[in-house]
């Protein structure tokens, strides 16, 4: 219940061991490519079902852009995935604040079901198309402002697939 330590490195999503690892989605929840493919496949089938369930419980018409939801992690060394929407910038979602309530969201999720420690990929920076610069400012400042509603979280990596994206995330951090 302290400061949340922010942190950035390069890795795979599925195999960073820590409680919440959020995917990068889209409004379905039934997988994709990426991050999405990613993690259904390290998951196993099981995430899929929980992802359906969650469907029809809730979310009938797909997540909406900006929202989060939280599952389990199948096979994944992880307890939850936090499943949250990304802005696409091929269909004009070019609102930051889009983006930012991506990470507001995840982390609001992740405080809720008590998940400790929580890691983003890039959200929007591949197949959704934003910069990776744009990117990590965004997240950064979202996972800062956030941070102080959200005690029980006291640590966010930000795990990253390129060398490139890691070093737009360690300027945004040296911010
Ligand atoms: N671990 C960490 N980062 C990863 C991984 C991984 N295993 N795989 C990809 N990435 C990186 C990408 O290189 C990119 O920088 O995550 C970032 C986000 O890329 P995407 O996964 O394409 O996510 P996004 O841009 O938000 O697009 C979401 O893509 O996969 C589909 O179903 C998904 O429709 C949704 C869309």
């Amino acid at each position: 219940m302290g400061t949340m330590r922010i942190t950035a490195e390069q890795g795979d999503l599925t195999t960073t061991s820590v409680d919440a690892v959020v995917n990068a989605a889209n409004s379905t929840l039934l997988g994709g490519g990426g991050v999405d493919g990613a993690l259904h496949a390290a998951a196993g089938p099981q995430l899929l079902e929980e992802c359906r369930r969650v469907r029809a419980a809730r979310w009938h018409d797909g997540l909406p852009v900006g929202e989060a939801v939280a599952t389990g992690a199948g096979r994944l060394p992880a307890r939850w995935v936090i499943h949250t929407v990304g802005p696409n910038r091929h269909r004009g979602q070019t609102d930051p604040a889009l983006l930012a309530s991506c990470f507001r969201r995840s982390l609001e999720v992740a405080h809720e079901v008590g998940a400790r420690s929580v890691a983003f990929p890039a959200i929007s920076a591949g197949v959704y198309g934003w910069d990776p610069a744009e990117v990590a400012r965004v997240a950064v400042r979202a996972v800062r402002d956030t941070a102080p509603g959200v005690p029980s979280v006291d640590e966010t990596r930000f795990v990253l697939f390129g060398q490139e994206v890691l070093l737009h995330f360690e300027r945004a951090l040296e911010d």
